[in-house]
């Protein structure tokens, strides 16, 4: 094992650790309910988001931050976990396989998977308000966050992903489609720590480019993925983009093509590490990763 893949299972366990802590027996009523939040959150997703986010935080604070800004790394989790969860609804992608198991619809049924998601979000945004940060941080933070969820985010990513007949099926439309529906939470993930620790607006802006084209990346290579790589690899259907007919980098311009604009996103994210100041190399190391993942 590489010091790097060393470091991120250190990482992915710390967060599976503390994930589990919020997910203790409540009351009889809400016990069905926690236990379908936390069969979605316990699955086995990667943790990229929040890792990254500890990763920013190492490089622009002393390491006692960490303890301190855990909560907001772990809202955001939970958000992308309530993500997919609707993602893979019979009315959205109509999924039955995620994180190498069964969707929340496919395990319970729709109701739950409905509510799950819900619940989730509502549950993110309690959790974010237990950061230690001053309370100016907190609110500025927790814009910046339900923002790139909501309607200006992910969810208008995830509307026009799913409703592209509506729109121009053009270059435009799709680089929307892949900024909103995964770069904006992925940039929330670099540019969280920043707002949380009051840096200033120069420094917040260009980590949330870095953020963005670390953002695009990610969701390039998804494309790529669930063109080339088999199910039991990817831990979700394979080939699903194709068959639904998606706007993806690897319809709209094919797989070669495709695998170049990644490289041209990761190429530009490691030049905005390197003019940031990143000195850890951790960070570096994750958008390599982005590039190169085969899941
Ligand atoms: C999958 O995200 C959905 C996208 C935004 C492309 P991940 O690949 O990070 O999924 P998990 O969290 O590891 O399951
Ligand atoms: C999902 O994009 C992005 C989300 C906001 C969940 P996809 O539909 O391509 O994600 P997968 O491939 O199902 O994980
Ligand atoms: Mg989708
Ligand atoms: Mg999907
Ligand atoms: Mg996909």
């Amino acid at each position: 094992m590489s010091s790097f893949e060393k470091y991120l299972k250190v990482k992915k366990d710390f967060i599976d650790r503390n994930l589990k802590r919020y997910f203790s027996k409540r009351g009889n009523y809400s016990e069905k309910l926690y236990e379908a939040m936390y069969y979605s959150i316990s699955a086995g997703g990667k943790r990229l988001r929040p890792i990254i986010f500890l990763s920013v935080t190492e490089e622009l604070a002393e390491r006692s931050m960490i303890k301190k800004l855990l909560p907001a790394a772990l809202s955001i989790e939970m958000i992308h976990t309530y993500s997919l969860i609707h993602d893979d609804l019979p009315s959205m992608d109509n999924d039955d396989l995620r994180r190498g198991k069964l969707t929340l619809h496919k395990k319970y049924d729709e109701t739950v998977a409905i509510l799950a998601g819900d619940a989730l979000f509502s549950y993110a945004v309690e959790v974010f308000l237990q950061t230690g940060v001053d309370e100016r941080y907190l609110v500025q933070g927790l814009r910046y966050l339900i923002k790139a969820a909501g309607m200006d985010g992910m969810v208008v990513g995830q509307f026009v992903d799913t409703k592209s007949q509506l729109f121009k099926q053009d270059e435009k439309t799709l680089k929307f489609i892949h900024t909103k529906k995964t770069a904006e939470l992925i940039k929330v993930s670099f540019a969280l720590p920043a707002i949380l620790l009051g840096c200033d607006k120069k420094k917040i802006k260009e980590i949330e480019k870095l953020g963005l084209h670390s953002g695009l990346l990610f969701q390039i290579v998804d494309d790529i993925l669930d063109y080339t790589t088999p199910s039991q690899i990817l831990g979700k259907t394979a080939g699903k983009d194709e068959k639904q007919n998606k706007l993806t980098y690897v319809s709209f311009y094919g797989l070669e093509k495709a695998k170049k604009f990644a490289k041209e996103e990761s190429k530009k994210a490691l030049k905005l590490t390197k003019k940031i100041g990143f000195k850890k190399g951790n960070v570096e190391s994750i958008i390599e990763l982005f590039l190169t993942r085969i899941n």
